[in-house]
């Protein structure tokens, strides 16, 4: 690599790529590039949950600026984003704030690590802020950098706390059928969805998958919603006993179920589970990476639920993904076992480069503050309610609409083909793809879960951006009507 320009000793080079004044990136957009950018997509980039033959013949959509909860793509056609991203933009795809907080943090101290003991202040004081959001007095938090690390690392955690406690043997990990919590291994493991286990001969021995508490689809025929609780907590019991209870170290359940189809728990779910895992020694992981920061019109997921979490995981929401942050927030029993587990002078042994990078942590406490000063939990509680209420006009209008379900600013629709049954299409038709499709022709982002329709809004939107995606999706509807299903 002799002879290029980049020795360290070139002070002219140097000062040239630290220039704050000339940023080189020009991202204007025109016409040429959107080819380019087209034809460089399709070539050289392998895109997730995406059929790599279909992205070839379709070809990519380009996203090129946002503003508030509307992208634009590289036509300069508008699309107001009802998933906020994934389920991730809460204050939009534009935040000057967010920015500026990047960008003055990168200016003061654009890395450091927390390995050895190091730290800086702000991932100090993002550690204490999300402890008191938390409501875990003497908990710690633990930075990663994505959903699934900071899934993973909540298994290894629990691992850990049953060992240092003499339980070695509690290792096996049981979530919920249709749930998502990321795509590492153990994440994917814990998924309860085909479509992360095909490919790679997953779930890994050890994890184990309980019933789908969807309140819609999972009642048999004349069960009461009590009953069904009965029946779900009852069924996990007998899993564990089956396994048996000194093998199984730990639960994991989103407070309401995002990826699987938007589904929130029957009334006295997470009390009749609690009561099971607490029986037998279980501890209860909560999946916070959507549901947190606001989004169920509770800070977490776990105040609209009903859940007592051990430890929580958080993503998303915590920077509105303006920067790749996560973390776990874990009660005190947790942490002493994992300082128990290294008394002799030993060092835990995980951690990533960039977990708790400064600049995540900068962005991430300027994104609380805002959550704060717009009293996120009063705001998503309002505007939520007329997103329900819009939604519910576009559904009553509509044949084949049905089980609008959610709460807060996260809901879903399942399309069937008869509502008053429930009885649903038939998978090959495509129902849900279809309607997402005619959506985007309209300008509407959405996300078809099979047949369910999930709207999951940036949370800064108004009466406007709630009547533009009311009114949008009550088209496509109409569309699909039109087009026969
Ligand atoms: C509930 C939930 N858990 C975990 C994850 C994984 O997060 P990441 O993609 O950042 O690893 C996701 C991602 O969508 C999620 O929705």
């Amino acid at each position: 690599m002799g002879g290029g320009g980049c020795e360290t000793g070139d002070s002219r080079l140097g000062a040239d790529l630290r220039d704050t004044n000339g940023a080189k990136g020009d991202f204007d957009v025109s016409l040429d590039q959107a080819e380019q950018t087209s034809d460089s997509d399709v070539r050289f980039h392998l895109h997730s949950q995406t059929n790599p033959r279909g992205h070839i013949e379709n070809g990519p959509f380009v996203a090129t600026r946002g503003k508030g909860a509307h992208v634009y793509d590289d036509s300069g056609k508008s699309y107001i984003d009802a998933m906020a991203g994934l389920w991730c933009t809460s204050l939009g795809f534009d935040n000057a704030r967010l920015a500026a907080a990047a960008s003055k943090q990168y200016a003061q101290l654009g890395y450091y690590h927390s390995f050895y003991g190091r730290t800086n202040p702000v991932t100090a004081a993002l550690a204490r802020k999300l402890v008191e959001l938390a409501e875990i007095p003497g908990g710690k938090t633990y930075f990663t950098t994505s959903g699934s690390e900071a899934n993973e690392s909540m298994v290894k955690f629990a691992w850990i706390y049953h060992a240092a406690r003499g339980k070695p043997t509690k290792r096996k990990v049981i979530s919920r059928h249709r749930a998502f919590h990321g795509s590492t291994i153990v994440a994917a493991s814990m998924c309860g969805l085909e479509m992360m286990h095909r490919e790679f001969g997953l779930p890994l021995p050890g994890f184990i998958h309980t019933l789908c508490p969807d309140n819609y689809t999972g009642r048999l025929a004349g069960e009461t919603e009590a009953a069904f609780v009965a029946r779900l907590a009852f069924e996990l019991e007998r899993q564990i006993l089956r396994e048996g209870p000194d093998t199984i170290a730990a639960f994991i359940a989103e407070p309401v179920m995002a990826g699987g189809g938007i589904i929130p728990p029957p009334a006295g779910y997470f009390e009749a589970i609690q009561s099971v895992l607490a029986k037998y020694d279980i501890l209860l992981l909560d999946d916070e990476i959507v549901c947190g920061f606001g989004r169920t019109g509770n800070w977490f997921g776990f105040q609209t639920v009903g859940m007592k979490p051990d430890m929580m995981s958080m993503a998303k929401g915590i920077t509105s993904s303006y920067f790749p942050l996560s973390a776990v927030v874990m009660r005190p029993e947790i942490y002493e076992a994992i300082e128990k587990a290294n008394a002799e002078g030993t060092v835990l042994g995980h951690g990533f480069t960039n977990g708790g990078h400064p600049v995540g942590a900068a962005v991430a406490l300027e994104a609380i503050a805002i959550y704060e000063e717009m009293d996120v939990v009063g705001y998503v509680r309002r505007i939520g309610a007329l997103l329900h209420e819009r939604l519910a006009a576009a559904c009553a209008g509509s044949p084949i609409a049905a089980n609008l379900r959610g709460v807060g600013m996260m809901y879903g629709v399942e399309l069937v083909a008869d509502p008053s049954t429930g009885l649903p299409f038939a998978p090959a038709r495509k129902v849900g793809a279809q309607l997402a499709s005619l959506a985007m022709e309209r300008g509407l982002i959405v996300r078809a879960m099979r047949d369910t329709i999930g709207f999951c809004p940036p949370l800064i939107v108004g009466e406007a951006e709630v009547e533009e995606i009311g009114s949008k999706f009550e088209d496509s509807l109409h569309a699909l009507a039109l087009a026969g299903y």
